[in-house]
């Protein structure tokens, strides 16, 4: 049983859990849209606010060099924690969109020229699609996606037949958010990288999951978000290697991210601090160090272990129920169940299960070119997080099979 997580104490730590929608208790399994927060981040934010709060990097005062360390400290501990080879390769951003459009912008007008291409994948988020789509625009590159199968995992051969078409930079999700595939990440750097190729790895609904190693991953960009994993919105992370960050030029301008200004040139700062233009969100900071340090706490392991059996339990009994369709059953899958029964429409599921206390997604999940590559207008998607619960999953069956009777 999934007991190596003392699920009811992790369960106290959340205090948004403990609460009735409609009458009823409360289940939520929207996490991959976003995760509830523990006490500890809502406490630390709270703690900055109160006593902390000062601008950073720009005082001589005692609360500016205070705030200025704690902020710094974060830096320090977020790099360790991933494993990267320096503090300074960890920059600050608004979210895993923010970092990807920085990316793009930066490193697209770096290496991009007109003919060129790039490779992402038919799986990506629009924030992992968008941002390049635009910059090959402007550059009049093009983009080129390499193909899912029908199980929901990329095309490993067609990846490499494109790989052989030279293009400048490779964007691919670790894990997707709409079908729950677990990419093989590794093995799809270390691909690209034969024809050494800088490849972005999208890591928003993957931090929660399992621990990420950057020195062993060996991507050269790696982006994720605050709010997926147990931290505040608006703050992110764009890890990148130096080497790749030394080169690119600034992506927004003023503030920190300035040497020497005159009205004929300015300078540019050295990294981090040269891609954080403007005040940053500090309280933001300090609060996703302490959501990183409750999950290294409560233990990566065990949380994968506990979600996987969330994954494989919810799949079975959901599989029984008439109807059921599941969309993305790649063999390797992390936390998300995306599904259609017969011809309900997902929103009409959605409202029904809202209804009865259940929090989860309904449509395209910002990932339209998936619910096209199968010819549906979306799903019903229920994501875990460390504190759903074997219960919880019994209960989400018997609401879609009740909902499924009152639809059809
Ligand atoms: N990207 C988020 C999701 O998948 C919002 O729901």
């Amino acid at each position: 049983m999934c007991q190596l997580l003392h699920i009811a104490e992790i369960r106290t730590a959340f205090p948004a859990l403990h609460q009735n929608v409609f009458n009823k208790p409360l289940v939520y399994l929207d996490n991959a849209a976003t995760t509830q927060k523990p006490w500890p981040v809502i406490n630390r934010i709270k703690q900055y606010y109160e006593f902390e709060n000062c601008n950073i990097h720009r005082g001589v005062h005692y609360l500016s060099q205070q705030a200025t360390e704690a902020f710094e400290h974060s830096r320090r501990t977020i790099a360790a924690q991933l494993n990267a080879t320096a503090s300074h390769e960890i920059i600050f951003t608004k979210g895993t969109t923010d970092s990807i459009n920085l990316v793009a912008s930066s490193l697209g007008r770096l290496l991009l020229n007109g003919g060129d291409s790039m490779l992402i994948t038919g799986m990506e988020h629009h924030s992992n699609l968008v941002p390049w789509q635009q910059i090959c625009e402007q550059k009049e590159a093009k983009l080129m996606v390499v193909p899912i199968t029908d199980k929901g995992e990329i095309d490993l051969e067609q990846y490499q037949k494109l790989l052989e078409k030279n293009p400048k930079i490779v964007a691919i999700t670790h894990i997707s958010n709409a079908l729950g595939t677990v990419n093989p990440i590794k093995e799809m750097v270390r691909m690209a990288h034969v024809y050494d190729i800088p490849v972005l790895v999208d890591g928003a609904q993957s931090v929660a999951h399992t621990r990420i190693d950057l020195l062993d991953l060996d991507c050269d960009f790696f982006v994720f978000s605050g709010h997926k994993v147990y931290g505040p919105m608006g703050v992110g992370v764009l890890y990148g290697k130096e080497k790749w960050l030394e080169r690119m030029p600034p992506y927004q301008f003023g503030g920190e991210m300035v040497d020497q200004v005159g009205f004929d040139k300015t300078t540019f700062n050295k990294l981090p601090f040269k891609f954080e233009a403007g005040t940053p969100n500090v309280g933001a900071v300090l609060g996703l160090e302490t959501a990183l340090q409750f999950l290294e706490e409560t233990g990566y392991d065990a949380v994968s272990v506990h979600e996987n059996i969330l994954l494989n339990e919810a799949t079975a009994k959901l599989s029984e129920i008439d109807g059921m369709r599941f969309i993305g059953e790649a063999s390797d899958k992390a936390a998300v169940i995306s599904f259609l029964v017969g011809a309900i429409h997902p929103y009409d599921m959605g409202t029904l299960l809202d209804k009865m206390g259940f929090a989860v997604r309904t449509g395209h999940h910002c990932a339209q070119p998936v619910m096209d590559r199968y010819d549906i207008p979306g799903t019903v998607r229920v994501s875990f997080a460390m504190y759903n619960t074997l219960e919880e999953v019994n209960r989400l069956v018997e609401a879609v099979r009740k909902a499924t009777l009152m639809l059809t």
